[in-house]
């Protein structure tokens, strides 16, 4: 059984003698050529408003509205407004899925297929939040931040979600005055950089609310397994060079600036990762990045093509690979699939991961782990 699981997984799994298989995540293991993946295509949208409440439109899609010089003048002030025009969405509710599997209820008749052998009410081997597979993908490089994602299998489909670890609850609950403001800086960004309606202008003055978000929902592949997610994106460019949606969007980003090569290097490093992970899953094509000052000023601005990211990492030998990063994303999609397969929603898996350490699994039936809400399995089982 062991060397069946190592076979599918391409050799790499490690089953300790007293307990349940675990996915190593050495970047060397997975240093193999760049995995089929399929352009994503978008095949919904939603939205949430100012109160956090769901609609399935493209409300609160913003308009990319670029100043007329990369540098700013005069230059954004990202801390305007946090004490007086700052509305902060509630992150100790823990939302889960619930976003998405409302879209993903609504629209049953587009998702199923209809030659789908397994009788699937949805042709998808996974569906989740795209945040969680950016999670994934970066982990054999991260040194910081574990995590912990649910998956449940039900009606054939495994669905992913997140729990927070005991130490990102600390950190968010004992998150200093500094950070907390650092957080609302990037939103501030945003409200520079982007227009309510195609033709508008930024209007930075207003309120900062982030309990509004767009979302899309895109379809891929990633080698065998079909995947369904959907991502917060923050701005479309409709007259860019790529007019068609998901890669008319545009990720927008702010960064400390960088005075020498050396925190250059460092940037491509450690955080460049996570930017294209982000926005290379849905199919993003641009991130706008705004490097700020200490007095919180935007100095530069920078325009990163995700699909030239790799052009701008490949000759530093100490830095991460884009293929390293999927080929373990699908490695553990693998895993998943090897290990969940009762199909039961109240069955949960707990998969965790904390830096220096194989990706390992708890089972638990019942209770708090649950996260398919009761009216989502009524719906699909209708
Ligand atoms: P920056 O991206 O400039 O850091 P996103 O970039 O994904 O659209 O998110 C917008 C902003 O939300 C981020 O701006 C950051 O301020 C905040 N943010 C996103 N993820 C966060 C996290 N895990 N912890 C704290 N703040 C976060
Ligand atoms: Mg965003
Ligand atoms: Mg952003």
């Amino acid at each position: 059984r062991c060397s069946d699981l190592n076979a599918e997984l391409g050799g790499n799994p490690k089953r300790s003698s007293w307990g349940p298989p675990a996915l190593p995540v050495e970047p060397a293991l997975y240093d193999r050529p760049f995995p089929f993946y399929r352009r994503p295509a978008e095949v919904g949208r939603f939205s949430l408003d100012a109160q956090r409440c769901y609609h399935g439109d493209a409300r609160q899609l913003r308009y990319f509205a670029p100043p007329a010089t990369m540098h700013p003048t005069p230059p954004f002030d990202l801390r305007h407004g946090y004490r007086d025009r700052y509305v902060r969405r509630d992150e100790g509710l823990r939302e889960g899925l619930e976003h998405l599997l409302r879209w993903t209820a609504q629209n049953q008749e587009r998702l199923r297929a209809k030659d789908d052998i397994a009788g699937r009410p949805l042709n998808a081997d996974f569906v989740t939040w795209r945040g969680h597979l950016t999670k994934v993908l970066t982990t054999p490089y991260e040194r910081q931040e574990g995590w912990l994602l649910a998956v449940s299998l039900f009606r054939g489909t495994l669905y992913i979600s997140e729990e927070e670890t005991p130490a990102t609850q600390l950190q968010r609950e004992q998150r200093s005055e500094t950070l907390k403001e650092l957080t609302y800086m990037g939103y501030k960004f945003e409200r520079y950089m982007c227009a309510d309606t195609p033709d508008g202008s930024p209007d930075p003055t207003g309120v900062v609310n982030t309990n509004e978000a767009f979302c899309t929902v895109v379809r891929t592949r990633l080698g065998s397994h079909s995947l369904l997610f959907a991502g917060e994106v923050d701005c479309t460019d409709p007259c860019g060079p790529w007019a068609e949606p998901p890669a008319c969007y545009i990720e927008l980003k702010t960064c400390k600036e960088l005075h020498s090569p050396a925190q250059r290097r460092s940037f491509y490093r450690y955080k460049l990762i996570k930017w294209w992970a982000q926005s290379f899953l849905p199919g993003v094509s641009r991130i706008m990045a705004g490097f700020r000052a200490p007095d919180g000023s935007v100095v530069a601005l920078e325009t990163f093509e995700t699909m030239k990211i790799f052009q701008l990492i490949r000759d530093d030998p100490s830095c991460w690979k884009p293929a390293v990063c999927m080929n373990f994303c699908e490695a553990f999609l693998a895993f998943l699939k090897r290990v969940v397969t009762e199909d039961d929603p109240h069955l949960v898996h707990l998969f965790a991961w904390e830096p220096g350490h194989p990706v390992s699994y708890t089972r638990h039936h019942g209770g708090e782990h649950v996260f398919l809400p009761t009216w989502y399995v009524e719906t699909m089982s209708g």
